[in-house]
């Protein structure tokens, strides 16, 4: 089976961190989430995806320098200006010749989700499209997705108020898909598949969806991102720490990731932090509860930030919820 992965977006909530490595590409325990979403892909039997890309293609290609990843072979659909989800998924398949029912996962989800029970659902309910969804506490941030008893969604409900809605299911970001979705999209049109392709199934009744209670994380955002770093740490119950990093004499490193060649300092603390790749964190700095591709001078003290790879704290500095470079327009 094939699948489309969208991994062509800006990344902008991740921002610095985007600004060197796309969102689907940063690393949750030490393992690009674009790795860990092909790996859920290939147990359900997708055997090619195709990576639907705009911003930043060339780390893609350069992270796959074979064309494959584990036992599914890639497919680079480069799109000239970005298409929006339904208009690259469109594109994607059409680069690549999709002619079945596939798959389509958005770049910046991880899930315990088990793809083949949406397709094996997908398949017995004969739908054109098939959502996966999860139940949140409070929805105000996501689109509710209303179904019959049978699964067939009936409606859409955008971003309820705070508190204004129940818990409820959201889109979980899988999906599988009929080729005829495909055709709902003019050629090179940029279009939403959420706002748009989803809802005009609706009206033709032909789009289910299956609600399951699998773990489930969007990575877009700073605080999300690093709840799954730490998910990934409790999974294996100890920091996850690449053997090429660097770790000074007396240094702590606590509920953390340390990515390859990353530096921690002599008499550091690192608590409830990703250390990129590369990163580095000074003599007797302190990390806590931060995401830090850059550099972390010694002695300093920084909570909760967000330090892209040209990102440096001086040390003895003492830094709480700063993104450095701050992204332009904050
Ligand atoms: P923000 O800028 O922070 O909103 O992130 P995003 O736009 O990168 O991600 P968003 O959550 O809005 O989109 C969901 C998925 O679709 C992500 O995996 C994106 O990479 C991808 N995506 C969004 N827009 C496009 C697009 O125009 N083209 C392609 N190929 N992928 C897209």
């Amino acid at each position: 089976m094939d699948a489309v992965i969208l991994v062509g977006g800006f990344g902008t909530r991740l921002r610095p961190l985007t600004l060197s490595v796309p969102k689907p590409l940063l690393p949750v325990g030490n393992v690009p989430t674009v790795v860990r979403i092909l790996a859920g892909l290939e147990r359900a039997g997708v055997t090619r995806a195709v990576l639907a890309l705009g911003f930043k293609p060339e780390p893609f290609l350069a992270a796959f320098p074979d064309g494959r990843c584990g036992g599914v072979e890639l497919v680079y659909a480069v799109e000239p200006e970005p298409l929006d989800t339904a208009g690259a998924v469109a594109f994607a398949a059409r680069h690549a010749g999709i002619a079945s029912t596939f798959v389509v996962a958005n770049g910046d989800i991880l899930t315990g989700l088990d793809i083949s029970r949406v397709i094996d659902f997908h398949r017995a309910s004969g739908a054109e499209g098939t959502l996966h969804l999860v139940p949140v506490d409070d929805p105000s941030q996501f689109g509710v997705v209303e179904t019959d008893a049978t699964g067939r969604v009936l409606r859409f409900v955008e971003k309820p108020a705070p508190g204004q809605a129940a818990a409820g299911n959201v889109n979980a970001g899988t999906y599988v898909l009929e080729t005829s979705v495909i055709d709902r999209v003019p050629v090179g049109g940029k279009l939403s598949i959420e706002r748009t392709v989803f809802p005009e199934m609706v009206v033709s009744s032909s789009l289910f969806a299956l609600a399951t209670h699998d773990a489930w994380v969007d990575t877009g955002q700073p605080e999300t991102f690093l709840a799954a770093n730490m998910s990934a740490v409790d999974a294996v119950g100890s920091s996850v720490i690449d053997p090429s990093a660097s770790i000074g004499a007396g240094a702590v490193i606590e509920r953390s990731v340390v990515g390859a060649r990353a530096t921690i300092g002599a008499g550091a603390r690192v608590v409830g932090s990703v250390i990129f790749p590369s990163g580095i964190v000074g003599d007797g700095a302190v990390v806590e509860s931060g995401l830090v591709m850059g550099r972390i001078g010694a002695g300093a003290v920084a909570r909760g930030v967000v330090v892209g790879e040209d990102g440096v704290i001086d040390a003895g500095a003492t830094i709480s919820g700063a993104k450095i470079p701050a992204p332009e327009g904050s």
